[in-house]
Protein backbone atom coordinates (compact mmCIF):
# COMPACT_ATOMS: atom_id res chain seq x y z
CA UNK A 1 0.00 0.00 0.00
CA UNK A 2 0.96 3.13 -0.77
CA UNK A 3 1.53 6.34 1.96
CA UNK A 4 1.63 9.66 1.82
CA UNK A 5 5.80 10.51 1.84
CA UNK A 6 5.63 14.51 1.04
CA UNK A 7 2.82 16.79 2.69
CA UNK A 8 2.62 20.35 2.03
CA UNK A 9 0.15 22.29 4.69
CA UNK A 10 -0.23 25.88 3.61
CA UNK A 11 2.83 26.68 2.16
CA UNK A 12 3.80 30.01 1.49
CA UNK A 13 6.97 31.37 -0.09
CA UNK A 14 7.72 35.53 0.08
CA UNK A 15 11.01 37.07 -1.41
CA UNK A 16 11.01 40.45 -0.11
CA UNK A 17 7.77 41.39 -0.81
CA UNK A 18 6.63 39.47 -3.92
CA UNK A 19 4.65 36.11 -3.12
CA UNK A 20 5.52 33.50 -5.38
CA UNK A 21 3.51 30.58 -3.33
CA UNK A 22 0.15 31.13 -2.12
CA UNK A 23 -1.17 28.90 0.65
CA UNK A 24 -0.06 25.99 -1.27
CA UNK A 25 -1.28 22.43 0.14
CA UNK A 26 -1.07 18.65 -1.36
CA UNK A 27 -0.18 15.28 -0.63
CA UNK A 28 2.23 13.26 -2.10
CA UNK A 29 2.04 9.67 -1.90
CA UNK A 30 4.96 7.11 -2.34
CA UNK A 31 5.99 5.09 -5.45
CA UNK A 32 3.79 7.47 -8.19
CA UNK A 33 4.76 9.71 -10.79
CA UNK A 34 4.17 13.47 -10.27
CA UNK A 35 3.98 16.55 -12.48
CA UNK A 36 3.82 19.89 -11.57
CA UNK A 37 2.64 21.61 -14.45
CA UNK A 38 2.00 25.56 -15.51
CA UNK A 39 3.25 28.20 -17.87
CA UNK A 40 6.90 29.68 -16.94
CA UNK A 41 7.31 31.91 -13.58
CA UNK A 42 4.15 29.77 -12.00
CA UNK A 43 6.57 28.45 -9.11
CA UNK A 44 6.91 24.89 -10.18
CA UNK A 45 10.93 25.26 -9.51
CA UNK A 46 10.56 27.49 -5.99
CA UNK A 47 8.27 23.73 -4.59
CA UNK A 48 10.93 21.72 -5.65
CA UNK A 49 13.60 23.92 -3.91
CA UNK A 50 11.08 23.82 -1.13
CA UNK A 51 11.14 19.69 -1.11
CA UNK A 52 14.84 19.46 -1.33
CA UNK A 53 15.77 21.76 0.98
CA UNK A 54 17.23 24.65 -0.39
CA UNK A 55 15.10 27.22 0.89
CA UNK A 56 12.30 27.42 3.60
CA UNK A 57 8.63 28.09 3.44
CA UNK A 58 7.87 31.63 4.46
CA UNK A 59 4.88 29.96 6.49
CA UNK A 60 3.48 26.91 6.39
CA UNK A 61 4.48 23.15 6.89
CA UNK A 62 6.66 20.56 4.79
CA UNK A 63 6.16 17.22 6.02
CA UNK A 64 7.98 14.03 5.54
CA UNK A 65 6.76 10.58 6.19
CA UNK A 66 4.45 12.45 8.78
CA UNK A 67 7.32 14.82 10.35
CA UNK A 68 7.96 18.48 10.19
CA UNK A 69 11.13 18.92 7.70
CA UNK A 70 10.77 22.80 7.13
CA UNK A 71 14.33 22.92 8.73
CA UNK A 72 16.27 19.75 7.91
CA UNK A 73 19.20 20.79 5.63
CA UNK A 74 19.20 19.78 1.82
CA UNK A 75 21.91 16.79 2.28
CA UNK A 76 19.95 15.06 5.66
CA UNK A 77 16.62 15.14 3.37
CA UNK A 78 16.21 11.62 1.45
CA UNK A 79 15.25 13.90 -1.58
CA UNK A 80 18.23 14.23 -4.72
CA UNK A 81 17.46 16.69 -8.08
CA UNK A 82 18.36 16.29 -11.41
CA UNK A 83 18.67 19.66 -12.37
CA UNK A 84 17.68 21.45 -15.92
CA UNK A 85 20.94 21.95 -17.30
CA UNK A 86 22.20 18.65 -15.37
CA UNK A 87 24.84 20.48 -13.75
CA UNK A 88 27.45 17.70 -14.84
CA UNK A 89 31.59 18.03 -14.11
CA UNK A 90 32.66 18.51 -18.07
CA UNK A 91 36.44 17.95 -17.47
CA UNK A 92 35.70 14.27 -15.36
CA UNK A 93 34.48 11.22 -17.02
CA UNK A 94 31.30 9.38 -16.62
CA UNK A 95 32.22 7.41 -13.20
CA UNK A 96 33.68 10.18 -12.08
CA UNK A 97 30.53 12.41 -12.23
CA UNK A 98 28.67 9.84 -10.82
CA UNK A 99 30.92 8.78 -7.69
CA UNK A 100 31.36 12.79 -6.75
CA UNK A 101 28.60 13.05 -4.39
CA UNK A 102 29.87 9.42 -2.78
CA UNK A 103 33.71 10.49 -2.40
CA UNK A 104 32.45 13.86 -0.44
CA UNK A 105 30.92 11.34 1.61
CA UNK A 106 33.69 9.53 2.17
CA UNK A 107 32.43 5.88 1.26
CA UNK A 108 34.86 3.63 1.16
CA UNK A 109 35.80 2.71 -2.48
CA UNK A 110 34.61 -0.38 -3.04
CA UNK A 111 31.09 0.44 -1.77
CA UNK A 112 31.40 3.59 -4.25
CA UNK A 113 32.04 1.05 -7.15
CA UNK A 114 29.32 -1.26 -6.44
CA UNK A 115 26.73 1.54 -5.95
CA UNK A 116 28.12 4.08 -9.57
CA UNK A 117 27.69 0.53 -11.30
CA UNK A 118 24.46 -0.40 -9.91
CA UNK A 119 23.31 3.19 -10.96
CA UNK A 120 24.63 3.19 -14.42
CA UNK A 121 23.54 0.46 -15.17
CA UNK A 122 20.16 1.42 -14.54
CA UNK A 123 20.19 4.32 -16.46
CA UNK A 124 21.53 1.81 -19.14
CA UNK A 125 25.11 3.57 -19.43
CA UNK A 126 27.26 0.26 -18.52
CA UNK A 127 30.66 0.41 -20.44
CA UNK A 128 30.70 3.81 -20.39
CA UNK A 129 32.30 4.61 -17.34
CA UNK A 130 35.26 5.95 -19.02
CA UNK A 131 33.59 8.29 -21.82
CA UNK A 132 34.10 12.22 -21.29
CA UNK A 133 30.96 13.97 -20.50
CA UNK A 134 31.68 16.31 -23.71
CA UNK A 135 32.17 13.38 -25.91
CA UNK A 136 28.50 12.53 -25.23
CA UNK A 137 24.87 13.13 -26.93
CA UNK A 138 22.29 15.29 -24.95
CA UNK A 139 20.47 12.10 -24.14
CA UNK A 140 23.03 10.31 -22.78
CA UNK A 141 23.79 13.36 -20.65
CA UNK A 142 20.62 13.44 -19.42
CA UNK A 143 21.14 9.77 -18.42
CA UNK A 144 24.43 10.47 -16.62
CA UNK A 145 22.55 13.33 -14.51
CA UNK A 146 19.93 10.83 -13.66
CA UNK A 147 22.64 8.13 -12.46
CA UNK A 148 24.34 10.90 -10.38
CA UNK A 149 21.16 11.59 -8.72
CA UNK A 150 19.94 7.74 -8.04
CA UNK A 151 23.46 6.64 -6.92
CA UNK A 152 22.42 8.48 -3.24
CA UNK A 153 18.87 6.29 -3.43
CA UNK A 154 16.62 8.48 -2.92
CA UNK A 155 12.90 7.52 -2.28
CA UNK A 156 12.32 10.68 -3.90
CA UNK A 157 13.70 11.65 -7.34
CA UNK A 158 12.85 15.46 -8.55
CA UNK A 159 12.94 16.60 -12.13
CA UNK A 160 13.32 20.25 -13.28
CA UNK A 161 12.55 20.43 -17.00
CA UNK A 162 15.06 18.01 -17.48
CA UNK A 163 13.92 16.96 -21.38
CA UNK A 164 13.41 20.85 -22.00
CA UNK A 165 17.21 21.11 -24.29
CA UNK A 166 16.11 17.88 -26.31
CA UNK A 167 14.51 17.07 -29.64
CA UNK A 168 11.49 16.13 -30.11
CA UNK A 169 12.38 12.82 -31.03
CA UNK A 170 14.64 12.05 -28.26
CA UNK A 171 12.38 13.75 -25.72
CA UNK A 172 9.78 11.54 -26.74
CA UNK A 173 12.32 8.33 -25.67
CA UNK A 174 13.40 9.77 -22.86
CA UNK A 175 9.70 10.34 -21.49
CA UNK A 176 9.03 6.59 -22.48
CA UNK A 177 12.51 6.04 -20.83
CA UNK A 178 12.12 7.43 -17.25
CA UNK A 179 8.02 6.20 -16.81
CA UNK A 180 9.70 3.12 -17.47
CA UNK A 181 12.66 3.64 -14.66
CA UNK A 182 10.15 5.15 -12.55
CA UNK A 183 8.43 2.17 -12.65
CA UNK A 184 10.88 -0.11 -12.14
CA UNK A 185 12.45 1.47 -9.29
CA UNK A 186 9.33 2.09 -7.45
CA UNK A 187 10.62 5.39 -5.79
CA UNK A 188 8.43 8.73 -5.87
CA UNK A 189 9.24 11.16 -9.32
CA UNK A 190 8.24 14.40 -8.90
CA UNK A 191 8.97 16.13 -12.55
CA UNK A 192 8.64 19.78 -13.66
CA UNK A 193 7.50 20.79 -17.30
CA UNK A 194 5.70 23.11 -19.03
CA UNK A 195 4.87 20.84 -21.81
CA UNK A 196 0.67 19.95 -21.55
CA UNK A 197 1.49 16.99 -23.80
CA UNK A 198 4.21 15.60 -22.03
CA UNK A 199 2.60 16.11 -18.71
CA UNK A 200 -0.46 14.25 -20.21
CA UNK A 201 2.13 11.41 -21.54
CA UNK A 202 4.09 10.25 -18.21
CA UNK A 203 2.01 11.35 -15.27
CA UNK A 204 -0.09 9.47 -12.30
CA UNK A 205 -0.82 12.80 -11.33
CA UNK A 206 -0.91 16.40 -12.29
CA UNK A 207 -0.65 18.91 -10.25
CA UNK A 208 -1.85 22.24 -12.72
CA UNK A 209 -0.15 25.43 -11.23
CA UNK A 210 -0.47 28.64 -12.58
CA UNK A 211 0.68 32.10 -10.42
CA UNK A 212 1.53 30.70 -7.18
CA UNK A 213 -1.34 28.55 -6.79
CA UNK A 214 -2.33 24.83 -7.84
CA UNK A 215 -5.71 25.18 -10.04
CA UNK A 216 -6.24 21.69 -10.61
CA UNK A 217 -4.70 18.06 -8.97
CA UNK A 218 -5.79 14.73 -10.38
CA UNK A 219 -4.85 12.12 -12.94
CA UNK A 220 -4.48 13.00 -16.78
CA UNK A 221 -7.91 12.50 -17.77
CA UNK A 222 -9.19 13.69 -14.93
CA UNK A 223 -7.99 17.41 -15.62
CA UNK A 224 -8.35 16.30 -19.17
CA UNK A 225 -11.77 15.59 -19.28
CA UNK A 226 -13.21 17.68 -16.66
CA UNK A 227 -10.98 20.96 -16.38
CA UNK A 228 -12.09 22.73 -13.21
CA UNK A 229 -11.86 26.22 -15.06
CA UNK A 230 -10.83 28.66 -18.01
CA UNK A 231 -7.28 28.69 -17.19
CA UNK A 232 -6.88 24.44 -17.06
CA UNK A 233 -9.14 24.01 -20.04
CA UNK A 234 -6.63 26.57 -21.99
CA UNK A 235 -3.46 24.88 -20.90
CA UNK A 236 -4.67 21.52 -20.73
CA UNK A 237 -4.91 20.80 -24.76
CA UNK A 238 -7.42 22.93 -27.39
CA UNK A 239 -10.08 24.11 -26.11
CA UNK A 240 -13.03 26.05 -27.44
CA UNK A 241 -14.49 28.27 -24.52
CA UNK A 242 -17.52 30.47 -24.63
CA UNK A 243 -19.69 32.60 -21.78
CA UNK A 244 -22.68 31.13 -20.99
CA UNK A 245 -25.44 31.03 -18.49
CA UNK A 246 -26.60 27.67 -16.11
CA UNK A 247 -30.22 27.89 -16.69
CA UNK A 248 -30.99 25.04 -14.34
CA UNK A 249 -29.20 22.20 -13.26
CA UNK A 250 -28.12 19.62 -16.69
CA UNK A 251 -29.38 23.18 -19.02
CA UNK A 252 -27.01 26.48 -20.41
CA UNK A 253 -27.41 28.83 -22.59
CA UNK A 254 -25.02 29.74 -24.83
CA UNK A 255 -24.65 31.41 -28.07
CA UNK A 256 -28.43 32.27 -27.54
CA UNK A 257 -29.70 28.74 -27.42
CA UNK A 258 -30.20 26.11 -24.69
CA UNK A 259 -28.94 23.19 -24.55
CA UNK A 260 -28.97 19.65 -22.12
CA UNK A 261 -26.08 19.44 -20.53
CA UNK A 262 -24.80 17.02 -17.36
CA UNK A 263 -24.14 19.34 -14.99
CA UNK A 264 -25.58 20.34 -12.32
CA UNK A 265 -25.35 21.92 -8.69
CA UNK A 266 -24.72 25.49 -9.76
CA UNK A 267 -27.46 28.76 -8.93
CA UNK A 268 -29.95 29.57 -11.24
CA UNK A 269 -28.63 31.97 -14.17
CA UNK A 270 -25.36 31.67 -12.96
CA UNK A 271 -22.51 33.13 -15.81
CA UNK A 272 -20.58 30.46 -16.65
CA UNK A 273 -17.34 29.13 -19.02
CA UNK A 274 -18.66 26.48 -21.30
CA UNK A 275 -15.54 24.21 -22.47
CA UNK A 276 -15.70 22.13 -25.54
CA UNK A 277 -13.13 19.77 -27.02
CA UNK A 278 -12.31 20.25 -30.86
CA UNK A 279 -12.76 16.51 -31.12
CA UNK A 280 -16.18 16.44 -29.58
CA UNK A 281 -17.46 18.58 -32.09
CA UNK A 282 -18.76 16.79 -35.52
CA UNK A 283 -19.27 18.81 -38.40
CA UNK A 284 -23.04 17.89 -40.07
CA UNK A 285 -24.94 19.40 -42.43
CA UNK A 286 -26.47 22.43 -41.10
CA UNK A 287 -30.29 21.30 -40.56
CA UNK A 288 -28.75 18.85 -38.38
CA UNK A 289 -26.68 20.62 -36.08
CA UNK A 290 -27.27 22.05 -32.94
CA UNK A 291 -25.24 25.10 -33.78
CA UNK A 292 -24.75 26.85 -37.12
CA UNK A 293 -21.42 28.31 -38.34
CA UNK A 294 -19.29 29.29 -41.10
CA UNK A 295 -16.32 27.18 -41.85
CA UNK A 296 -12.95 30.20 -41.42
CA UNK A 297 -9.83 28.51 -42.40
CA UNK A 298 -8.62 24.79 -42.08
CA UNK A 299 -5.56 23.14 -41.71
CA UNK A 300 -4.44 19.51 -42.41
CA UNK A 301 -2.72 17.95 -39.85
CA UNK A 302 -1.64 14.98 -40.69
CA UNK A 303 -4.30 12.57 -39.23
CA UNK A 304 -7.32 15.57 -39.09
CA UNK A 305 -8.49 18.36 -40.20
CA UNK A 306 -8.17 21.08 -38.01
CA UNK A 307 -10.97 23.43 -38.88
CA UNK A 308 -11.68 26.90 -37.63
CA UNK A 309 -15.82 28.21 -37.81
CA UNK A 310 -17.21 30.72 -36.58
CA UNK A 311 -20.94 31.33 -35.02
CA UNK A 312 -23.41 33.98 -35.40
CA UNK A 313 -22.39 36.08 -32.23
CA UNK A 314 -18.93 35.98 -33.91
CA UNK A 315 -17.34 32.84 -31.24
CA UNK A 316 -14.38 30.94 -32.85
CA UNK A 317 -14.68 27.06 -32.84
CA UNK A 318 -12.17 24.49 -33.76
CA UNK A 319 -13.47 21.52 -35.16
CA UNK A 320 -11.21 18.29 -35.51
CA UNK A 321 -12.58 16.10 -38.77
CA UNK A 322 -11.53 14.12 -41.06
CA UNK A 323 -14.08 15.34 -43.82
CA UNK A 324 -12.58 18.52 -45.75
CA UNK A 325 -15.35 21.34 -45.77
CA UNK A 326 -14.86 24.10 -47.57
CA UNK A 327 -13.44 27.49 -46.73
CA UNK A 328 -16.90 30.11 -46.31
CA UNK A 329 -19.23 27.22 -46.29
CA UNK A 330 -21.88 26.71 -43.87
CA UNK A 331 -21.82 24.01 -41.41
CA UNK A 332 -23.47 22.97 -38.66
CA UNK A 333 -21.85 22.11 -35.37
CA UNK A 334 -23.38 18.87 -33.51
CA UNK A 335 -22.03 17.59 -30.04
CA UNK A 336 -23.49 15.43 -27.22
CA UNK A 337 -25.17 16.76 -23.68
CA UNK A 338 -21.60 14.77 -22.15
CA UNK A 339 -19.62 17.02 -24.37
CA UNK A 340 -20.54 20.26 -23.21
CA UNK A 341 -18.23 21.19 -19.76
CA UNK A 342 -19.42 23.89 -17.36
CA UNK A 343 -17.36 25.50 -15.40
CA UNK A 344 -17.69 28.03 -12.62
CA UNK A 345 -15.85 30.62 -11.76
CA UNK A 346 -13.93 30.30 -8.74
CA UNK A 347 -14.89 27.56 -7.50
CA UNK A 348 -12.15 25.50 -5.31
CA UNK A 349 -11.12 22.61 -5.77
CA UNK A 350 -12.84 20.97 -3.03
CA UNK A 351 -16.31 21.90 -4.19
CA UNK A 352 -15.87 21.11 -7.41
CA UNK A 353 -14.84 17.47 -6.61
CA UNK A 354 -18.00 17.46 -4.67
CA UNK A 355 -19.90 18.33 -7.03
CA UNK A 356 -18.46 15.89 -9.67
CA UNK A 357 -19.25 13.36 -7.20
CA UNK A 358 -22.33 14.40 -6.73
CA UNK A 359 -23.29 13.38 -10.66
CA UNK A 360 -22.49 9.74 -10.11
CA UNK A 361 -25.67 9.39 -7.34
N1 LIG B 1 15.41 33.94 -5.17
C1 LIG B 1 14.36 34.61 -5.67
N2 LIG B 1 14.15 35.90 -5.37
C2 LIG B 1 13.10 36.58 -5.85
N3 LIG B 1 12.16 36.05 -6.67
C3 LIG B 1 12.32 34.77 -7.01
C4 LIG B 1 13.41 33.97 -6.54
N4 LIG B 1 13.26 32.71 -7.04
C5 LIG B 1 12.15 32.73 -7.80
N5 LIG B 1 11.58 33.95 -7.78
C6 LIG B 1 10.34 34.34 -8.50
O1 LIG B 1 9.33 33.41 -8.16
C7 LIG B 1 8.47 33.15 -9.25
C8 LIG B 1 8.39 31.65 -9.47
O2 LIG B 1 9.62 31.17 -9.90
P1 LIG B 1 9.91 29.65 -10.26
O3 LIG B 1 9.47 28.79 -9.12
O4 LIG B 1 11.33 29.55 -10.67
O5 LIG B 1 8.93 29.43 -11.50
P2 LIG B 1 8.88 28.24 -12.57
O6 LIG B 1 9.85 27.19 -12.16
O7 LIG B 1 7.46 27.77 -12.55
O8 LIG B 1 9.21 28.87 -13.89
C9 LIG B 1 9.04 33.90 -10.42
O9 LIG B 1 8.29 35.08 -10.59
C10 LIG B 1 10.46 34.21 -10.01
O10 LIG B 1 10.90 35.42 -10.59
MG1 LIG C 1 11.54 26.48 -13.18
Amino acid sequence: MSHTIIEFKDVVKEYDDTTVLKSVSFEIEQGKFYTLLGPSGCGKTTILRLIAGFSEPTSGEILFDGKVINKVPANKRKVNTVFQDYALFPHMDVYENVAFGLKIKKLPKEQIDVKVREALRLVQLSGLEERQISDMSGGQRQRVAIARALVNEPEILLLDEPLSALDLKLRTAMQSELRELQKRLGITFIFVTHDQEEALAMSDEIFVMHDGKIEQSGSPSDIYDEPINRFVADFIGESNIVKGVMIEDNLVEFVGKQFECVDSGMRENEPVDVVMRPEDISLVPVEQGKLKATVDTLLFRGVHYEIFCIDSEGNEWMVHSTKKPLEGQAVGLFFEPEDIHVMRFNESEEDFDARLESYDD
